[in-house]
């Protein structure tokens, strides 16, 4: 690899695909909002969880040989802000959960989708200040999700792009990686709408 180009064409096309996506969503998200409030904010998280929990067990069940997957998990986090915002253990159980998911049939998909859960924790930085900000939250009363791997997130990011950077896909691979990162943005914000907590 040159020192020019430290990630190759896969982060290239992932960037690409996805740019326009990810920017419809953010100004969907009542982060900024002012009508963001604490209901508002657990709202939301619940609407999280009803995808997350779903698509984590899914990809989780595809292993990525040589990427730290088992500490990527990021469900045990959000379960304990919802935990600490007021849900007991029964409420949890009983969120409604997405159904209607990327699928993940290849070590290629759970690539892209991957991409896209790694992705969401650097916004997670700044939406952790504005939470902290506007609702006085912190890593111990609901909000440790927004910054689920604290200090170790640049390092994490990097690590995941130098995974994506040495893996050696063809186009049709490079296109499923770009389809189910696509459609992880697409069917969160459907999800997320049908929960009523987007803009
Ligand atoms: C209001 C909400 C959000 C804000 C303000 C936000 C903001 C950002 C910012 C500033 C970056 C670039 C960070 C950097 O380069 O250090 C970023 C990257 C990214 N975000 Fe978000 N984000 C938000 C929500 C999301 C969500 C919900 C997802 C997906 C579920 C997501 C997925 C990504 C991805 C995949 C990247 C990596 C892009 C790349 O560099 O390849 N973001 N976001």
């Amino acid at each position: 690899m040159s020192p020019a180009a430290p990630y190759p064409t896969l982060i290239q096309a992932l960037r690409t695909e996805t740019a326009e996506l990810h920017v419809a969503l953010e100004k969907r998200l009542p982060f900024f909002s002012q009508q963001l409030d604490l209901d508002l904010y657990r709202r939301l998280m619940v609407a999280y969880y009803g995808f997350y929990q779903p698509l984590e067990q899914r990809l989780h069940a595809l292993a990525l040989a040589g990427l730290d997957q088992p500490l990527r998990v990021k469900l045990p986090v959000l379960r304990a802000d919802l935990t600490a915002l007021g849900l007991d253990e029964a409420a949890i159980e009983a969120l409604p959960l997405c159904s209607e998911l990327p699928v993940i049939d290849s070590r290629a998909a759970a690539l892209g989708v991957s991409y896209v859960l790694e992705g969401a924790t650097l916004g997670g930085q700044i939406l952790r200040r504005r939470v902290a900000e506007q609702l006085g939250l912190d890593a111990s009363s609901g909000a440790a999700f927004l910054n689920v791997y604290g200090e170790l997130t640049g390092r994490r990011w990097k690590d995941f792009l130098e995974y994506l950077g040495d893996r050696n896909l063809g186009d049709g691979q490079t296109l499923e990686v770009t389809h189910a990162a696509k459609t992880t943005f697409i069917c969160f914000e459907r999800w997320l709408d049908s929960q009523e907590v987007l803009l």
